[in-house]
Formats: C-alpha cells, sequence, structure tokens
C-alpha cells in the first residue's frame, strides 16, 4: 500500500468565465436580512421576487399522491408527455397560436430556459439585446458564454416599456437574440400590442430569435396578455419562458418550461440530458393538476397582489422624496428616488439597517436602474402599511 501524503494545499484555479458570472442580489440581501432579524431586529421583506402565499392545497395533494404512485423514478429530458400535452393545450388557449407537446420541453424553474436558450443559440461575440433595469440573470448569462451584452434602456415616462425605436437602433448583423419580458421584473411595465407588433416589425425578416419571458403572464392587473409568438412570422422565431413559479406559488417547486419550434426543443431537451436528466418525476405530476385544475387560487393571487401594490404606490406617493408609477402587472413596483439625493444602493442599504424595511437598489437590475428601488409587493397589507410608515419616519429624519 502506497504511503504518499499530500502536504501542499490545492490553490483554487477557477475557469476564466466564472469571473463574468453575475449574481442575483435578491438573494444577498435576504442573507442580510436574515442576520439583522438573528441579531433581534425586525424586517419587513419587500426584496424577494416570490408569492408569499403557499401552494394551492390540490396541487401539493397531487404530488403527494404522485410519491405515492411511484413517481419517483427518471422521466423523458422533455418532460412527462401528459405534462407536455396539457402545457402545450394552456399555451395554446393563452397565447391564441397553436403549439404541440413537441413543442414544449419541462426544465426546472423558469431559469434554465434562459441559460439553455443562450447555450444553444449564442455564439461568442454574438449581441444580445436585453431590458435594463431587467432581471439580472439576462445580462450574466450573455456575459458569462462571452456574448456581448446589449442592453435597452426602459424609460419611466414610457411606463418602462421598452421604445421600439431604440430597439431597431441596437439591432446589427450580430444580434443573435432579443429578450424581451413582460409584465417586467423589476419595474411592473408591460408591452401594449402594439408595442409587440413594433417590435415584431423591427425585426422583420431578419434571421434573430426572440426570448420572450412570460413567467408574470397572469399577473397582470389591466387589458390581455399577449405574446409576440401570436405576431405573423414570428411563432418559428419566438421561444416563451413560463412556469409554475409564480402563476401558481411554486417557486421552491423548481419547475418551468420553454415552448419553442420543435427542431430547438430536440436541443434543449439534450441540454437537460447533460445537466439535469429531467425535471423532478412527482412535481410534474402536480404541474399536470396545477394547469387542469381549479384556477381560483390563482385568481385570488391576482386580487391580492392589486390590492397590496395600490396600497404600496398610494402611500410611497405620499414620502418626501419618492414617486411611483402604477404598475400594470407583475408584483413589483419601481419608485423614482432621485429626489431624495441618495444613491440607490446606498439609500436600499440605509432603509434596511436603519429602518428595518428590505428592499433592493435599482442598479440589482443592471445600470439604468440607478435612481430607483424595487419593493416587491408579496406580502401582507398589514406588513407593507408598517413599511411605508417606517420609510416615512426615515425620510422625515434624514431628508
Ligand atoms: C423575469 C423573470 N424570469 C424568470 C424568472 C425565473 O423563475 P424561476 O424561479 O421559475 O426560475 C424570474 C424569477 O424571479 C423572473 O423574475
Amino acid at each position: 500500500m502506497s504511503t504518499t501524503m499530500i502536504s501542499v494545499p490545492t490553490e483554487l484555479h477557477l475557469a476564466k468565465r466564472m469571473s463574468r458570472l453575475g449574481t442575483e442580489s435578491a438573494f444577498e440581501v435576504l442573507v442580510r436580512a436574515r442576520a439583522l432579524e438573528k441579531q433581534g431586529k425586525h424586517i419587513v421583506h419587500l426584496e424577494i421576487g416570490e408569492p408569499d402565499f403557499d401552494t394551492p392545497k390540490n396541487i401539493v395533494d397531487a404530488a403527494v399522491s404522485a410519491l405515492h404512485m411511484g413517481y419517483t423514478h427518471y422521466g423523458p429530458s422533455a418532460g412527462l408527455p401528459d405534462l407536455r400535452e396539457a402545457i402545450a393545450e394552456d399555451v395554446s388557449r393563452s397565447r391564441g397560436v397553436k403549439f404541440t407537446p413537441e413543442e414544449v420541453v419541462v426544465v426546472p424553474g423558469g431559469k434554465p430556459i434562459i441559460f439553455f436558450t443562450l447555450l444553444a443559440l449564442v455564439e461568442e461575440g454574438d449581441e444580445v439585446i436585453y431590458p435594463n433595469p431587467g432581471f439580472p440573470i439576462y445580462e450574466s448569462m450573455i456575459n458569462f458564454l462571452a456574448a456581448k451584452a446589449v442592453p435597452i434602456p426602459l424609460h419611466e415616462e414610457r411606463d418602462f416599456r421598452l421604445d421600439v425605436d431604440e430597439l431597431a437602433s441596437r439591432i446589427t448583423d450580430r444580434t443573435k437574440l432579443i429578450i424581451i419580458n413582460s409584465p417586467q421584473n423589476p419595474t411592473g411595465g408591460v408591452l401594449t400590442k402594439n408595442d409587440i407588433y413594433d417590435i415584431a416589425a423591427a425585426i422583420g425578416d431578419r434571421n434573430l430569435m426572440v426570448l420572450s419571458d412570460e413567467i408574470y403572464c397572469r399577473l397582470l392587473f389591466e387589458g390581455e396578455p399577449f405574446s409576440i409568438s401570436a405576431v405573423e412570422g414570428m411563432k418559428d422565431r419566438t421561444i416563451i419562458l413560463d412556469g409554475f413559479s409564480k402563476t401558481y406559488a411554486m417557486t421552491g417547486w423548481r419547475m418551468g418550461y420553454g415552448v419553442m419550434r420543435a427542431d430547438l426543443a430536440t436541443h434543449i431537451a439534450r441540454l437537460m440530458t447533460n445537466s439535469n436528466s429531467c425535471t423532478a418525476s412527482f412535481t410534474q405530476m402536480a404541474g399536470i393538476e396545477a394547469i387542469r385544475g381549479d384556477q381560483t387560487a390563482t385568481e385570488r393571487m391576482r386580487l391580492k397582489f392589486q390590492r397590496r401594490r395600490d396600497v404600496f404606490v398610494n402611500g410611497i406617493n405620499r414620502i418626501k422624496g419618492f414617486s411611483c408609477r402604477l404598475p400594470k402587472g407583475a408584483f413589483y413596483t419601481f419608485p423614482n428616488i432621485t429626489q431624495t439625493g441618495w444613491p440607490s444602493k446606498k439609500l436600499a442599504d440605509a432603509l434596511l439597517d436603519e429602518a428595518g424595511v428590505a428592499a433592493l437598489s435599482g442598479t440589482a437590475f443592471g445600470a439604468f436602474g440607478e435612481g430607483y428601488l424595487r419593493f416587491s409587493v408579496a406580502n401582507s397589507v398589514e406588513n407593507i402599511e408598517i413599511a411605508l410608515d417606517r420609510i416615512d419616519q426615515w425620510a422625515k429624519k434624514n431628508l
């Protein structure tokens, strides 16, 4: 038997690409807030992007039954056929476009669709246009793949809808993918049907694809959702990202899906084979119940988010230095804080440390988020009122 001892400690040599990987600071703020709570401070959590409701009981029951029925094994990488069929039916109905199960890939959350789409379509040096402020994972993953991140700024005076002329001016021969997100995180902005037609017209006959992040499509407070996949000629150019996390309060279950042309779906499924094998089988059985079962809980949650949004926006607009538009979708508000004279990150830190209110700096969503904070309204009206009162007291003392 060899007795060689290794005595030199190993140095960690990370691959260069790791230095280009970003993060989602909501999780970091949550950790800081929890640390303050451990010291005995009371914190109102308005930082995190997940429904505060529990998953509806019919969905939980379906998962438990599936476990007892033996859905504890590997399944097909693209998802269980019955769930793919349920999703295809549901998305066909809600988007007004016919999709087949072969065009659906089930993955563990909405996030992997961002990762897999970029991996499958984007080469080093290709350009990807994405909203800024926007979900930070877009920029992080574009940079990670050494593609060129081309931000499209969202403007408050347009209710945070992107300006299609600005978009058109950023499309070049190197543009491979355009990412759109409506209803939007972090602003709550919603693209109109006209905006979406104009985006499709700006793309024209170009051979580029659109990743349409529609994860908040059921959390809309006015009008009907409209998907770019419904514009003539766009179905084959669109990857729809959707999932269960927000609509059915299932963030911890990790289940989402992409809907795309079948020839791309087979490649995304191959990425699943190589990374996760499949999404958890019993979770997928619960997904069928979520889609086909009673939808009243989803509607109840939507109405609660709307009421909380109204309470928060009315309240924050009365506080010195803050002004906030009424978001039309999702469960986020994005008040302008430039009148406070404070930079966003510093203000977010001060509100957490001194007022006990956790929010995110607009800059957590990209450089164009400076001048804003994001407050999630995924908390009770009582807690939102406590937060408003604390911010008001803080502003009276410090501004
Ligand atoms: C715009 C957007 N897309 C995708 C996701 C990812 O959702 P999931 O938790 O299902 O991965 C989120 C979650 O916050 C989001 O805000």
